[in-house]
């Protein structure tokens, strides 16, 4: 994705929700997006898949090895929906028709998107779903998606985006829905078959000690622009945003040593809202004169891009 702008109808005519975004995904990679609700990260993975809202326009580029999505035909974007990149959803029960049997699901996307015989996707259907720890597949497929649970369902689009074996999956809080054992657990099996499989992952979450176990690489996101890109195993450590800093001082901390959250002070914002300046600086504790007037440009420092005017300066003693 390159320099992308995304903009929606509003009542005053059109709002931008995505400011530039730049993003990078190798073959076997995993990235993870985090920030506050609403910046953004649904539409960014929304916009990989060419699922964009009605009026949506947009102004960069989003490219699949070298393809351009905006350039597809429909047939070529139904396959590049069916078999090179694949979705999970927040809310499994959303994403699923209540009234068709799993194995209908399964097999009838597999029938209609690759042109599967019945009984060679009822046989591969059968296969994923134990390959993603169902007990008694067979059973399964007969079953609504009303007769199993959240974690179970959350399972059965797994094994859903396994049927076509993607070379890109794009996980949109595949857990946030689940109670939290149940999450675990899905989300090891997430990665082991992303990892199994070579697939490259777009992870979005809340959860930045999760997105650092599971991504390569982790996009900081505020007000629909990526403020920073770190590597996952220097984001502790070494990031450098004041959004970044403020996101992980915010966490809940369980060696008893702080009895209060910190929070972080004022309201987030959406990509929707006017700015000047940049966008953090009325909640930034290190803002100065030009935070509040200019754009902050992208800065490529030592770790990865900050978008800050104080790139360089040490605001943070060590780094
Ligand atoms: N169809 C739409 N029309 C207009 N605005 C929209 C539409 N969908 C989303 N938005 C706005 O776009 C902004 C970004 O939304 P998005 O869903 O990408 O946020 P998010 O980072 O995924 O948040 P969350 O963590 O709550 O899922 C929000 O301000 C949202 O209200
Ligand atoms: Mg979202």
């Amino acid at each position: 994705m390159e320099d992308l702008t995304l903009d929606v109808p509003v009542d005053s005519g059109h709002g931008r929700i995505l400011h530039g975004v730049d993003l990078t995904v190798e073959a076997g990679s995993a990235i993870g997006i985090v920030g506050e609700s609403g910046s953004g990260k649904s539409m960014t993975v929304r916009t990989v898949a060419a699922l964009l809202p009605p009026g949506a326009s947009t102004s960069g580029r989003v490219s699949f090895d070298g393809d351009q999505v905006a350039d597809m035909s429909s047939d070529r974007l139904r396959r590049y929906r069916s078999s090179q990149v694949a979705m999970i959803f927040q809310d499994p029960r959303a994403a699923i028709n209540p009234v068709r049997k799993v194995g209908n699901f399964l097999v009838e996307n597999a029938v209609t998107n690759l042109g599967w015989s019945r009984a060679r996707a009822r046989e591969k259907a059968i296969d994923v779903l134990r390959e993603v720890g169902i007990a008694d597949p067979e059973r399964r497929l007969n079953a609504f998606p009303s007769e199993l649970s959240g974690g179970l369902l959350q399972r059965v689009m797994i094994a859903s985006t396994l049927l076509y074996e993607p070379e890109l999956l794009l996980a949109d809080e595949p857990t946030t829905a689940l109670d939290v054992t149940t999450q675990s657990a899905v989300m090891a099996l997430i990665d082991r078959l992303r990892r199994e499989r070579g697939m490259a992952m777009v992870f979005v979450t809340h959860d930045l000690e999760l997105a650092a176990a599971v991504c390569d690489t982790i996009h900081v996101m505020y007000a629909g622009r990526i403020v920073e890109k770190i590597p996952a195993s220097e984001l502790h450590e070494r990031s450098r945003h004041p959004y970044t800093r403020a996101l992980l001082d915010a966490r809940p901390r369980l060696d008893g040593r702080e009895s209060r959250l910190r929070a972080i002070p004022g309201q987030p914002l959406s990509g929707l809202e006017d700015v000047t300046g940049c966008a953090f600086a009325a909640r930034c504790p290190f803002a100065v004169d030009i935070c509040r007037t200019d754009e902050p440009p992208v800065v490529a420092v030592e770790t990865g891009e900050i978008r800050c005017h104080r790139a360089h300066d040490r605001l943070w003693g060590d780094s």
